[in-house]
């Protein structure tokens, strides 16, 4: 039986992922204090069992014929990116660094493809050279740039066009289109460049890419998304004449961080693109459709453990004084623009499940009052050398916290 609040459902979705014995977290039925003795914390533990259940659960959910690839930004850990490398359909990268982890992890240049606004000359060079299966392309100077990349090296590379479209992406954390942005080109400019890169030497033309917004919990306003998408891409197929073999749509699939938060229901967007799809195959016969998500592959897998050092008490409030903190997981501090992920994110003393609940201030060993991971939180009633479990920490967690910050240990990464 665990101490959690049951109105904390983001909590109670997490531990139910887990395995627990004599109210102690298991992870692939180990003990999390014994891989805590062995490891030492702070570090980050991916289960990959719960990467193979998300698969299994996207591919019965969403339409067999629908292409999902992994975006490596959620994760770039060499395991991770090899074990969904073999599961998915592609991965997306944003960099050169991504690419070559990825080649690292035993993936092929084909399988990727290349999105992100400020592209080097560098980084194209790379791509095109290892000849990369396509990049998407966010502005007519980065085109320019590629095709003198392609001439001086005698290669053709598939383009992928990135819409910014008229339209946002409703109830998602962080919007990515819509509006004036640095991603992609406005959709009014698209049907004149589409036209423009027909005969082009250099450049094959192979579709579009529109990535509207993240974290987005709302199976409505995720199909919404996904009608408006295929609306577009209708409409410039008739306006244009060209044929669009691709259409990536995205995604931005949310995970319940906070405790009134409630899982997205992936039934729901599986019927609803089911339906769509379906409608459109006639619209648009020679294209093949794509999504490509992070967050809801790869978030629910990982734990993030420290260790409680200090119990103290400051005028009446008690303070968990923990070897983890920001600098390993800016997200759980809330730091990582509070739009997307607010605290405090689900999170229990491992080895205490069972234990009755208090109010206290989780806090980390950082000297600014920004590292916390939870203020007046329940959480079951821990002591000094107990265990503090932060879930949904298997995307943008290692990579994406301040790892230099206080020039502390980084934290392991386990794959169990
Ligand atoms: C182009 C692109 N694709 C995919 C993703 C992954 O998004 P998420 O982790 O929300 O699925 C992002 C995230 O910013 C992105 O910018």
């Amino acid at each position: 039986m665990y101490m959690t609040s049951k109105t904390n459902h983001a909590l109670q979705s997490s531990l139910a992922n887990f395995d627990n014995a004599d109210g102690e977290l298991k992870v692939a039925d180990r003990l999390i204090t014994e891989i805590a003795g062995e490891a030492g914390t702070p570090f980050y533990l991916y289960d990959r069992a719960s990467l193979h259940k998300r698969y299994h659960q996207l591919r019965q959910a969403l339409p067999a014929d629908l292409n999902i690839c992994y975006a490596v930004k959620a994760n770039p850990n060499n395991s991770i990116i090899r074990e969904l490398d073999a599961l998915y359909d592609g991965l997306d990268i944003a960099s050169k660094g991504e690419m070559m982890r990825a080649l690292d992890a035993g993936s092929t240049a084909d399988r990727m493809s290349f999105a992100g606004p400020g592209k080097s000359a560098d980084e194209l060079k790379f791509a095109i050279e290892n000849d990369i299966g396509a990049i998407s392309v966010e502005s007519a100077r980065e085109i320019d740039h590629i095709r003198q990349i392609c001439q001086d090296n005698n290669k053709q590379v598939n383009i992928l066009v990135r819409v910014n479209p008229a339209f946002e992406l409703s109830s998602s954390g962080m919007k990515m289109g819509g509006g004036p942005k640095q991603f992609g080109i406005d959709s009014e400019l698209v049907p004149e460049l589409i036209k423009s890169l027909v005969d082009d030497r250099y450049l094959r033309f192979h579709g579009i890419h529109i990535f509207a917004g993240s974290q987005n919990l709302s199976a409505e306003s995720i199909a919404d998304s996904f009608d408006n998408i295929l609306r577009y891409a209708q409409t410039l197929r008739v306006d244009t004449g060209v044929p669009l073999p691709i259409i990536n749509m995205g995604g931005g699939f949310g995970i319940p961080y906070i405790a009134k938060a409630t899982p997205l229901d992936l039934q729901a967007v599986g019927l609803h693109l089911s339906r769509i799809l379906q409608s459109y195959r006639t619209e648009l016969p020679e294209t093949s459709f794509k999504i490509e998500l992070g967050r809801y592959i790869v978030g629910e897998c990982g734990i993030y453990v420290s260790r409680v050092l200090y119990r103290k008490v400051s005028r009446g409030e008690t303070f968990l004084v923990t070897d983890g903190g920001l600098h390993h997981h800016l997200a759980a501090s809330g730091n990582l623009g509070q739009k997307m992920v607010h605290r405090p994110m689900p999170i229990t003393v491992a080895n205490k499940l069972d234990h009755p609940l208090e109010h206290v201030n989780l806090v980390g060993p950082l000297c600014t009052p920004l590292d916390t991971f939870g203020m007046r939180m329940e959480l079951p009633t821990a002591n000094e050398g107990d265990l503090i479990a932060v879930f949904n920490s298997g995307a943008y967690g290692y990579s994406a916290s301040p790892l230099g910050f206080l020039s502390h240990n980084h934290p392991k990464e386990i794959i169990l």
